[in-house]
């Protein structure tokens, strides 16, 4: 069948959408960066460091990531199941409502109304918008799949399917709770319970948003740019199911020396070490995919995007494990540690997949080439240069944090204020912003690329037309 039937519309439109959140994400990431080492960037009381950051870690995960899945899963699932959208104008209304949410999202945000849970901020009224969403992808995904025409499944199908599922499950168990009036709830779980739940969602919505969406563009991208066929697709299919396994038994670790029963903590450690197997079956499997002519580093962009981006995935699946042990938590948890093992995952391993996906789908759906490989390398470097500043600045900083809360004198007093220990942030804090700097203007780069190539592509169109 050829490329002109399948429902183009929608997914460009996902895309589209996708870089808007994006950037509104990012421009925002740095603002509250600036807020860290000037506090007088606060202007209460809708830009403030705690109103805005939400904003930033939803429009990043849900506006940038889950756009960028609702449209990329169905450009792939057209393309594997050899058959267009089984509900295509369901899609197209599936677009405008996932707008209207992220955009209402946005305001409630910056209005205050929040769960107080982390990446479950919204509130009720939203959270049913959120599922009507995920309804309709979920009938669309499997209905496609249900009547497809190949009948094969590939790898990035099954790991489409364990997303939609998965969040499914996890989103509405921890957004249970109790209405208090249209704009406040409490939690149907109470106490250490609460956090449980939180954290079995928290953590799996890392596993689910940045990890399975991404390796099914992973798989389904880099053979199509490379030409080269997947090195092992039994490797695979052993990666995907021990993953889909392993993930949810994980998310006490977030929540290790906690009042959380030692049992719960020590069995998620345990499954968490454990997760470094799956998650490296699929970085193997890219490596020696591309290690049968590694010039392709070389002679074809998207091959540097997706080769550094799963590499980044791979140390981020050595680092998380080793962040679950007790003896690495008691020193990182609380401090800038952390920002710096998660801005390595989604700067470097989701933004740079997210991207090699676009360069790819956009020529082709407008039939055209991309504008300019050049402005795709310089994009490469400045994101891949702004990413290693901002983890590296925060991984020093995160362990002189930990050092010093821990420091005591003989006669076992703190040797230093908390003030004392924040101060010292400060330098870093500033090279973070220069970090973030040179990643969003990568971004920028990208975003004229991909527009440029947009406006070839139209006119070529109309100079056919
Ligand atoms: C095998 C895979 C991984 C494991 C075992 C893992 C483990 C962990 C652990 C133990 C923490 C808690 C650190 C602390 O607060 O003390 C953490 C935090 C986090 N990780 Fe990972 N990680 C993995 C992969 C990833 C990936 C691929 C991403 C994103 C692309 C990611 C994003 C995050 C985020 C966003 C947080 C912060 C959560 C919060 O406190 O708000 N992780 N991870
Ligand atoms: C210019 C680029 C970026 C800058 C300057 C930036 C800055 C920040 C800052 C300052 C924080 C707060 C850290 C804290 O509370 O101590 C943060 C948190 C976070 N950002 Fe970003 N960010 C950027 C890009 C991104 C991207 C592209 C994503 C996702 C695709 C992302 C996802 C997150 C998440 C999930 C958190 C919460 C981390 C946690 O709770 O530990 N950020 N970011």
């Amino acid at each position: 069948m050829s490329d002109y039937q399948y429902d183009n519309e929608t997914v460009k439109g996902f895309i589209i959408s996708s870089i808007f959140w994006g950037v509104v994400g990012i421009l925002v990431g740095l603002w509250i960066s600036i807020q860290m080492w000037a506090p007088s960037w606060n202007i209460p009381p809708y830009f403030t460091f705690g109103r805005l950051r939400v904003v930033h870690t939803n429009g990043l995960a849900f506006g940038l990531g889950i756009g960028a899945i609702f449209g990329i899963s169905y450009y792939i699932t057209m393309r594997l199941t050899k058959r267009p959208l089984l509900f295509p104008k369901l899609a197209r209304f599936h677009l405008y409502l996932f707008n209207a949410a992220i955009a209402l999202a946005a305001l409630s945000l910056f209005a205050g109304m929040n769960q107080s849970l982390e990446y479950a901020e919204l509130e009720w009224p939203l959270d049913i918008g959120v599922v009507i969403l995920w309804v309709i992808f979920a009938v669309n995904i499997f209905g496609t799949i249900i009547k497809r025409k190949e009948e094969q499944m590939y790898i990035s199908l099954w790991f489409i399917i364990a997303t939609v599922i998965t969040v499914a499950v996890l989103y509405i168990v921890n957004n249970l709770s109790i209405p208090a009036g249209l704009f406040k709830s409490y939690h149907l779980f109470a106490g250490v319970n609460s956090a449980n739940v939180e954290w079995w969602y928290g953590h799996n919505v890392v596993g689910f948003i940045f990890t399975t969406p991404m390796l099914a563009m992973f798989y389904y991208f880099l053979p199509k740019s490379t030409g080269i066929p997947i090195y092992s697709h039994r490797l695979s299919i052993i990666a995907f199911w021990s993953l889909v396994f392993a993930y949810m038994w994980t998310g006490a670790h977030h929540l290790v020396y906690t009042p959380l029963p030692d049992w719960i903590q020590t069995l998620a450690i345990v499954f968490t070490i454990f997760l470094i197997a799956p998650s490296w079956g699929s970085v193997v499997n890219g490596f020696y995919t591309v290690g049968t002519d590694w010039s392709k580093m070389q002679t074809n962009y998207l091959t540097k995007f997706f080769i550094l981006g799963i590499t980044f995935y791979g140390l981020q699946t050595i680092q998380g494990p080793t962040q679950g042990l007790r003896v690495v938590s008691q020193l990182i948890h609380y401090t800038d540690w952390v920002p710096g093992h998660v801005h390595m995952g989604t700067m470097g391993w989701v933004t740079m997949t997210v991207a090699a996906s676009i360069y790819y789908i956009i020529p082709r759906i407008y039939d055209t080439e991309i504008y300019s490989e050049k402005i795709a390398n310089t994009h490469f470097y400045l994101v891949l240069t702004g990413q290693l500043i901002f983890s590296i600045t925060m991984w020093i900083t995160g362990i002189q944090q930990g050092a010093l809360w821990k420091a005591v004198n003989p006669d076992g007093s703190l040797k230093y204020t908390f003030m004392e220990t924040l101060v010292r942030n400060y330098p870093y804090w500033r090279m973070r912003t220069v970090g973030g700097m040179i990643f969003t203007i990568g971004m920028l780069f990208f975003i004229y690329n991909i527009f440029m190539t947009i406006r070839r592509g139209q006119s070529l169109a109309a100079a056919k037309a």
